[in-house]
């Protein structure tokens, strides 16, 4: 007999195409659909942005959310996706009536992020409690999700509806760790022993993440080799004693890729479809590309893609500072991105260098993006740290072998070409500077002159596949270990 179907509660602050700023959105769009194809049923939870059209769905209430001493309440629209999936938009002007999710830049935080986030916790835990739904499992990202399970554990633990649910909680980026001022409990009407390093307490704060971390039965994060590495000091980000504290429930689980939006074969955003098999429509796209940014032709140039969040995890000061060397390269750069002044600038300065070679677009664009992935000859992520990475997997998919720092996701998802078996996918270093990156796309504008050879290393990539099936059964497992340990 097959093993039930699972309820389960998502809770996110991204959901593409609704509300997305990186890969968050990717996921939260893509795994619930994989739960829902291998028969469970989610529900995802989503704050109700200023971007979201309204009504977002079908009204389905308004509950009182005693987040703070203050009177609020929510309003819920529901919205079915597909068979098995739905989203609960929750509606408070006065918090999600914002364009943006954090702050009113990239680069900012809104003063009230620490009620913000809260709420959106507790509204998702007052919607299924005033239902009577319990679900099987809650799964909450983040730490914009980090108080579901600290709320699940202390005022719903003996709630009549959702007594004792089991929770995971999955870190998608340590670095972003929601650390408020050591009033919060108070504020929150939260036990103040929750203050304690055992508990929430962080860096003389109160932290959300670490509440995430410390209060779900099951810890995930997006690849194997983060798992590693955030319980080491470099990239513990001062939690990796924390989570060392949880190694035995912490799980890496590879993120997939969604091939219904980044497949070459049918991508409705690139000038020409193309696949394994027949790669002659990827030179129309290249074409397209270079027509979208505005550089010349000049075939015997390789384009060097760039598709990013403009911020230090990523690695472009690495990029800046080696502008001598690599415009000492026969090459050309497209770059997409948005983020820090100073990186933003420092690429600008190097675009305005070598103005025929170097594009530069500081926008979010989606369709762009899939250009620049079918478009280029590689892909360049030189990230300090990357805890799973989707671009560098999309292109491998298009056929534009990735040049990526060795870390995190990046390590497990692109294997070191080596010439001599025809094995591998892409170039990997090790070094975070200009000495590595450059030892890296040497050997990748090297490997591109021996044609039939870098066919093989386009094709080895392009059969990759990292489609969310085999990921959603492993957080199926994961759902289950939670489960039982309540
Ligand atoms: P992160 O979540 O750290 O930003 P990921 O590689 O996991 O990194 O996901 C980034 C996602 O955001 C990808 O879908 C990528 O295509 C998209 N993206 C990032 N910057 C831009 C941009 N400027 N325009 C369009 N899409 C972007
Ligand atoms: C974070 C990470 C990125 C990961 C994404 C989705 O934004 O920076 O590496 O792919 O989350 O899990």
């Amino acid at each position: 007999m097959s093993p039930r179907p699972l309820q389960i509660a998502f809770i996110t602050s991204e959901m593409a195409p609704l509300m997305k700023t990186g890969g968050l959105a990717d996921v939260s769009a893509a795994l619930p659909r994989a739960l829902a194809r291998l028969g469970h049923k989610v529900t995802v939870f989503l704050p109700r942005y200023a971007r979201i059209p309204f009504p977002p769905g079908d009204f389905a209430g308004s509950v009182h959310v005693p987040v703070d001493a203050s009177p609020r309440s929510a309003g819920y629209y529901r919205r079915t996706l597909e068979d098995g999936l739905e989203v609960v938009f929750i509606e408070h002007p006065p918090f999600f009536d914002r364009p943006h999710p954090y702050g009113p830049s990239s680069n900012e935080e809104y003063g009230d992020n620490r009620l913000r986030f809260a709420f959106l916790a507790r509204a998702a835990l007052e919607y299924l409690r005033s239902r009577g739904q319990r679900p099987d499992v809650f799964h909450g990202h983040d730490w914009q999700a980090g108080l579901v399970p600290v709320y699940l554990k202390s005022f719903y633990w003996d709630d009549p509806a959702l007594h004792r649910s089991p929770s995971v909680f999955t870190i998608h980026n340590l670095a972003y760790q929601g650390t408020f001022g050591g009033d919060t409990l108070d504020v929150l009407g939260l036990p103040w022993h929750f203050a304690s390093g055992e508990a929430l307490g962080h860096n003389g704060g109160i932290s959300y993440m670490k509440g995430g971390i410390q209060f779900s039965e099951m810890v995930t994060t997006v690849s194997p080799q983060y798992a590693r590495e955030i319980q080491g000091t470099e990239m513990g980000y001062g939690l990796d004693g924390t989570l060392r504290g949880r190694g035995g429930d912490l799980v890496g689980i590879l993120n997939g890729v969604d091939y219904g939006e980044w497949d070459p074969r049918h991508d409705t955003y690139i000038a020409a479809p193309y696949s394994a098999d027949d790669l002659s429509g990827k030179k129309k796209c290249k074409r397209d590309l270079l027509a979208a940014m505005g550089l010349p032709e000049a075939p015997s140039l390789p384009i060097v893609g760039i598709i990013s969040r403009l911020v230090a995890q990523k690695g472009f000061d690495i990029v800046v500072d080696s502008w001598y060397d690599l415009l000492q390269r026969p090459i050309r750069m497209v770059v997409l991105g948005t983020g820090e002044p100073r990186l933003e600038q420092g690429l600008r300065s190097l675009a305005a260098r070598a103005p025929d070679r170097f594009a530069l677009r500081l926008e979010y664009d989606e369709a762009l993006a899939h250009k620049i992935e079918a478009g280029s000859d590689v892909f360049l992520m030189p990230s300090r740290f990357e805890p799973c990475g989707l671009t560098q997997m999309y292109s491998l998919r298009y056929g534009t072998p990735p040049v990526v720092r060795a870390t995190g996701g990046l390590y497990d998802t692109v294997e070191p070409w080596d010439p001599s078996t025809g094995r591998g996918t892409g170039f990997r270093f090790d070094n975070p500077d200009g000495t590595g990156l450059m030892w890296a796309l040497d050997q990748a504008l090297s490997a591109m002159k021996d044609r039939a050879a870098w066919k093989r290393l386009v094709r080895n990539g392009m059969e990759k596949d990292f489609s969310w099936d085999r990921s959603a059964e492993a957080y199926v497992a994961v759902y289950r270990q939670a489960m039982e340990k309540v």
